[in-house]
């Protein structure tokens, strides 16, 4: 299982709601994802939880966390990027649980170079994953939300989706700013229908996928953040947590970071953390 796997407090925050959670498996072994860590934390609150991924073996984990922790939870297969899996996730959320309450666009591929080093696959790929499917998944979960009254939509997206980020992943970061923009056009259009839509900004969390980087790394993104801390794949569950509750029933179109509290600092305010 991952190093930091150790299960959250039960409680009644979704109790009676339906979700759906993309990407919720772990592509990497060494660290929990942030779709695995929210699956597993809804579960945890009472939904019953649609564990979505084009890759069964990776949510078959996600599943049996959630069995063993007593939480509900079932496998859909479906790739984003195929409009037809978009309908199936929906149709089938509705049919297994009897409603659709919580969508989460979780599912993300990196997507890597400037844009003098444009390659058509490359943009194709970033493109798709990151913000046609999840334009796909609210093109058939917002209607089911609608016909249920109302419902919350969380799109992932990423620090580097607002500002320019470390990596030079243009394709990546432009998608994942359409994700941001989306988030806000969504919330306007489907206000009415009683659907919030809100989207969170992961910045350097440690989870399945960062899990690659090398201990250097970890530790210099760890040390430039206000906070000093490293992030996980759980502070980002919690964040959609809130989002995903009535609690947050007056809260919509917003894009929050979570990230320590980095994009709050120029970067001659933090630079020194560096030198710790
Ligand atoms: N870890 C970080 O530092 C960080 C920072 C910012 C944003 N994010 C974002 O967080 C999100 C999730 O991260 P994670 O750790 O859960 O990722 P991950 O790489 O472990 O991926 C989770 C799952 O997504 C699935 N997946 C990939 N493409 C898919 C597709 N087309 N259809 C269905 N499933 C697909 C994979 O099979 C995998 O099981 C991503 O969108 C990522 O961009 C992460």
């Amino acid at each position: 299982m991952f190093e930091n796997n150790e299960l959250p407090p039960r409680g009644d925050r979704l109790a009676g709601k339906a979700a759906i959670v993309t990407g919720a498996g772990s592509r990497e072994r060494s660290a929990p994802g942030i779709g695995y860590a929210m699956a597993v934390l809804f579960a945890r609150q009472g939904a019953r939880v649609v564990v979505a991924d084009m890759d069964e073996a990776r949510a078959a984990t996600t599943l049996k966390v959630i069995g063993e922790g007593g939480g509900e939870g079932s496998f859909i297969g479906a790739d984003i990027t195929r409009e037809e899996d978009c309908r199936k996730l929906a149709e089938g959320c509705v049919e297994r649980y009897g409603s659709l309450d919580i969508l989460v666009n979780n599912a993300g591929i990196a997507g890597s170079g400037k844009v003098t080093d444009y390659e058509e696959e490359v943009w194709d790929v970033a493109l798709d994953v990151n913000l046609r499917g999840p334009v796909m998944a609210c093109k058939y979960a917002a209607p089911c939300m609608a016909a249920g009254g109302g419902g919350s939509i969380i799109n992932i997206s990423s620090i580097d989706g607002l500002l320019a980020g470390a990596y030079l992943n243009v394709p990546y970061s432009v998608a994942k700013g359409g994700l941001a923009t989306l988030t806000k056009l969504m919330a306007v259009h489907h206000g009415r229908e009683n659907i919030r839509v809100n989207c969170l900004a992961p910045g350097h969390v440690h989870a399945s996928f960062t899990a690659g980087f090398a201990d250097e790394e970890r530790e210099r993104r760890r040390k430039i953040g206000p906070l000093g801390t490293e992030g996980t794949a759980w502070d980002v569950a919690y964040a959609a947590l809130y989002f995903a509750s009535d609690e947050a029933r007056w809260i919509s179109g917003i894009v929050m970071p979570v990230d320590g509290g980095l994009l709050a600092a120029t970067p001659l305010a933090v630079m020194g953390n560096l030198g710790e």
